[in-house]
């Protein structure tokens, strides 16, 4: 079943932040921060530096996508979270996820993509799923998050081709 990708409505945030809670990679700090771009997106979804969409499927939130202009760039996008609920994943809500945020970054006049993430063997799904999108591997910073857990940056380019 195709899920119905669109913007977050104040009435999704609790499934979101069980998608958040349920998912083993996030600690809980970052829920934190994740909550306050999601309170500082439906304060006023226009105007908020964050875009938030989710995936929908027979009514029920099963992922999410937080992305959004890098401030001081002109045309460079951050991907910032991307979460689908554990027993959902690898059938294909994730890709959707991704398909629509380059679609919109496109619309918007974006030119790349920029996704950061862990080197923890918790996050290898997560690294397979950024490469197996065409995203390619531009920096790593080692312990960066703590001793043995690198920072991975990768880049997309996005033009009207990859986005479509
Ligand atoms: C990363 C993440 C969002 C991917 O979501 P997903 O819905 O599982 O992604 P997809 O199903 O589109 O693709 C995942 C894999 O499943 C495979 N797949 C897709 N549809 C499939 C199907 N019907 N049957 C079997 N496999 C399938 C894809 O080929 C892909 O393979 P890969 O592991 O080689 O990349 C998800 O794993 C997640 O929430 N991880 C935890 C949070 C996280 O790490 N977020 C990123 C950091 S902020």
């Amino acid at each position: 079943m195709i899920p119905r990708i669109r913007t977050l409505a104040p009435r999704d945030k609790t499934a979101v932040m069980t998608i958040l809670r349920k998912s083993e990679q996030f600690e809980l700090f970052e829920l934190d921060v994740a909550e306050e771009v999601i309170n500082d997106y439906l304060r006023d979804p226009i105007n908020s530096s964050y875009h938030v969409a989710v995936a929908e499927m027979e009514s029920n939130i099963e992922g999410y996508v937080c992305y959004g202009p890098t401030p001081l760039t002109k045309g460079t996008w951050d991907i910032y979270w991307i979460a689908v609920t554990p027993k959902s994943r690898k059938q294909g809500i994730g890709k959707q996820l991704m398909s629509y945020t380059e679609y919109n970054v496109e619309k918007a006049g974006g030119r790349l993509i920029i996704v950061e993430t862990s080197s923890k063997s918790s996050y290898d799904d997560t690294n397979n799923f950024y490469r197996d999108l065409g995203y390619e591997e531009i920096c790593r910073i080692p312990d960066f998050y703590a001793p043995k857990d690198d920072k991975i940056m990768y880049q997309k380019k996005i033009t009207a081709k990859t986005s479509s």
